[in-house]
């Protein structure tokens, strides 16, 4: 099966059980209504794709990952609002729609953003398919992943280097950090529950930390380049807030380059980890190129 095929069969799968975990909670309306208009909004699904990736390089039955999976982008999302919030990005349209705060209202938006976060770590710890080694085990990754020393460690760089002319080797830091965080937990995790050995953990880490920063890059290019119909979300974004950026330090056709070597560094990795046949490296190309 091709990755496109690959993708969209496991997304729809992915959907409906994301939406299992959402439907039934006895919860004020307008709150529930507000966390599934961001979850249903049509994201990509790179991260529990990865996720499904990662663990079908080992193993076949993906469903023991799908509430780890869930939790991850439920988090994802959560960033997502909040990063659109006018406190911070101050953005309108999100996945094709209007951003939380835009539909709802302020406070909404905040609070659904709290209830996706703290919701994740809830489904993970009462996930079934998983020992308690194992949920403790995600549970700790995901945390740090997504907390003070990673993604809002990222996200708090990426603020205070508004409107300043910062290095490379820092711009490096907040990217890895407020996106590389994630995606190198999705990787781990695919793999750890899977029953990968440390060696290979420790390459499918360098894999992800390139694939991350590969990520972040083509964000930062489609940002000045992308088509904002195709991509969901305006562009200029990034210019508009003054932000640091691949493109805004090194240039564009720079930062094309870095983005190719991101790549080349991370098939590298895949194949150090003996990974050979997997959508993992399909992946590569398809988040290098990707035009949303
Ligand atoms: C956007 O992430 C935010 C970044 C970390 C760059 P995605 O591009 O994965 O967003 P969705 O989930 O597809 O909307
Ligand atoms: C968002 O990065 C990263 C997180 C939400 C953690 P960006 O601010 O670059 O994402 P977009 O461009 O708004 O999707
Ligand atoms: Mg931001
Ligand atoms: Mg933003
Ligand atoms: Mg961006």
């Amino acid at each position: 099966m091709n990755l496109t095929n690959y993708m969209k069969e496991r997304i729809a799968t992915f959907n409906e059980k994301l939406l299992a975990y959402l439907n039934p909670l006895s919860i004020p309306p307008l709150l529930k209504q507000s966390m599934i208009y961001s979850i249903e909004a049509g994201g990509k699904r790179i991260r529990p794709i990865l996720v499904m990736a990662s663990f079908e390089s080992f193993q076949k039955d993906f469903e023991k990952t799908i509430a780890t999976a869930a939790a991850l982008e439920m988090i994802h999302t959560y960033s997502l609002i909040h990063d659109d919030l006018p406190a911070m990005d101050d953005d309108d349209y999100r996945r094709g729609k209007l951003t939380n705060h835009k539909m709802f209202d302020e406070a909404t938006a905040i609070l659904a953003g709290d209830a996706l976060l703290t919701y994740a770590f809830e489904l993970i710890s009462k996930d079934s398919n998983l020992s308690s080694e194992e949920k403790v085990y995600t549970i700790n990754k995901l945390a740090r992943a997504s907390g003070p020393e990673g993604m809002i460690a990222g996200q708090v760089l990426d603020i205070a280097a508004e409107e300043k002319r910062i290095s490379l080797k820092e711009l490096i830091e907040i990217h890895s950090k407020k996106t590389g965080a994630l995606i190198t937990f999705s990787v781990h995790i695919g793999a750890y529950l899977a029953g990968a050995s440390e060696e290979q953990l420790k390459y499918l880490d360098e894999y992800s930390y390139n694939l991350g920063l590969l990520f972040q890059v083509q964000d930062d290019i489609l940002d000045v380049i992308g088509d904002a119909e195709k991509l969901g979300k305006p562009v200029g974004s990034d210019l508009d807030n003054e932000k640091s950026t691949y493109p805004s330090i090194l240039g564009l056709e720079k930062a094309i380059s870095y983005r190719d070597e991101y790549a080349k560094n991370a098939l590298l990795a895949l194949k150090d980890a003996g990974i050979n046949n997997s959508y993992l490296k399909a992946l590569v190309e398809y988040i290098a190129h990707r035009e949303h």
